[in-house]
């Protein structure tokens, strides 16, 4: 049941805490506090590039994973939504990984692109939700996020548990490529493990999350704004709105807005930004006052770190805890989703069951 909860939505919102936390207990050895992956049938340390795919809210997870495996990883990854990748047909080196992500393991665009790969002889690696899935059985190796049972059409929890996965696959594929050090890892990991606190903290925004979604209610548009690993956070937080409350969103790399999407920008079209405190911070901010200049309504998540900045220019924030760059993206996540599911209770649509929709998408 909904455990008192007004949706499945909002019950799933609240586990994020707990499913961030069984996930790290499945990957990380409490007494040496290092990640232990599942034993491979292949070498991380030998495969000469991966090939990230997956659908909706999983792609872009796994487009934070790219951020992360190439920067802490150095490794060479390629992307792309999975009913582009099963017909691509990209020259692939034998041994290279296919990464595919997937809650339900069925979703059929994705198994395909799984198929197309494992004719290329490359190792099948999949991060899935429903472990006894045909994805899991057609995979080498099957990476389970330990969410549970997730029944709203709009993913939530799944997608943080896929992000904790795959930062904890991260880490052991630098460890093996000799790109993290155990000083390193131990930065790392600590971050990870120090989340699902941080984690149960944004829930005492919900004041401000409300306030912001009557804004975002009244609009037609609205444009989300991220830079580096918090574009997806913002390609996320649009998916979300589109899919629950029926207004149009669009997410835009930060920087990119000055080539087109800014002469959209006046009262009536609320930029919501992810901008915790992390390097591109500054980036992010002038960004945000370009828009500003414009006559643009700001609607800031962001750090206690970055809130001292960006008050100044923000119609209104959500200030979360600062935590390690590397699990920022993780913590942002969470008000983005709730920012939806506020703005389609406002709006009173059918939240779990949105129109049009199916939650596994077992057709092409
Ligand atoms: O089961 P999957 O993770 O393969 O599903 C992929 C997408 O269909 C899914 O994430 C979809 O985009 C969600 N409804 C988004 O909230």
């Amino acid at each position: 049941g909904k455990d008192g909860y007004r949706h499945y939505m909002e019950k799933e919102l609240h586990e994020h805490p707990l499913v961030i936390g069984q996930t790290l207990q499945r990957m990380v050895d409490p007494a040496s506090r290092r990640v232990m992956l599942p034993e491979m049938p292949f070498d991380l340390a030998s495969v000469p590039r991966a090939v990230i795919t997956a659908c909706g809210s999983a792609f872009y997870a796994g487009m934070i994973g790219r951020y992360w495996l190439e920067d802490i990883a150095r490794l060479p990854v390629d992307i792309d939504v999975a009913s582009e990748m099963r017909y691509r047909n990209p020259p692939l080196t034998a041994g290279s990984l296919g990464l595919l992500i997937s809650q339900s393991g069925e979703t059929a665009d994705t198994l395909a692109a799984l198929r197309s790969l494992r004719e290329k002889a490359v190792h099948i690696l999949s991060v899935l939700n429903v472990e006894h899935s045909t994805m899991a059985r057609e995979s080498d190796v099957v990476l389970g996020t330990v969410a549970g049972p997730e029944i709203s059409v709009a993913s939530t929890k799944a997608f943080t548990a896929q992000l904790t996965v795959l930062a904890c696959l991260t880490i052991a594929t630098a460890r093996a490529r000799g790109t993290l050090d155990a000083l390193g890892e131990e930065e790392l990991v600590s971050a990870l493990l120090d989340l699902p606190s941080r984690a149960a903290e944004v829930f005492t925004q919900g004041e401000a999350v409300r306030r912001m979604a009557q804004v975002v209610a009244e609009a037609r548009d609205v444009l989300y704004l991220g830079r580096g690993s918090m574009f997806p956070v913002a390609m996320e937080g649009a998916l979300k709105l589109k899919e629950i409350t029926y207004i149009h969103a669009e997410a835009y790399a930060a920087g990119e807005m000055k080539h087109g999407p800014i002469s959209l920008i006046d009262r009536t079209v609320p930029i919501v930004a992810s901008a915790p405190y992390t390097p591109l911070f500054d980036k992010t901010l002038s960004n945000l006052q370009e828009a500003k200049a414009r006559g643009g309504r700001l609607l800031v998540f962001t750090d206690t770190k970055g809130a001292e900045r960006v008050s100044a220019i923000a119609e209104d924030m959500v200030v979360l805890p600062h935590v390690h760059d590397f699990v920022a993206p993780i913590l942002q996540t969470i008000p983005v989703q709730m920012l939806a599911y506020e703005v389609a209770v406002l709006k009173g649509t059918d939240v779990d069951q949105p129109r049009n929709l199916a939650k596994s998408v077992t057709v092409e």
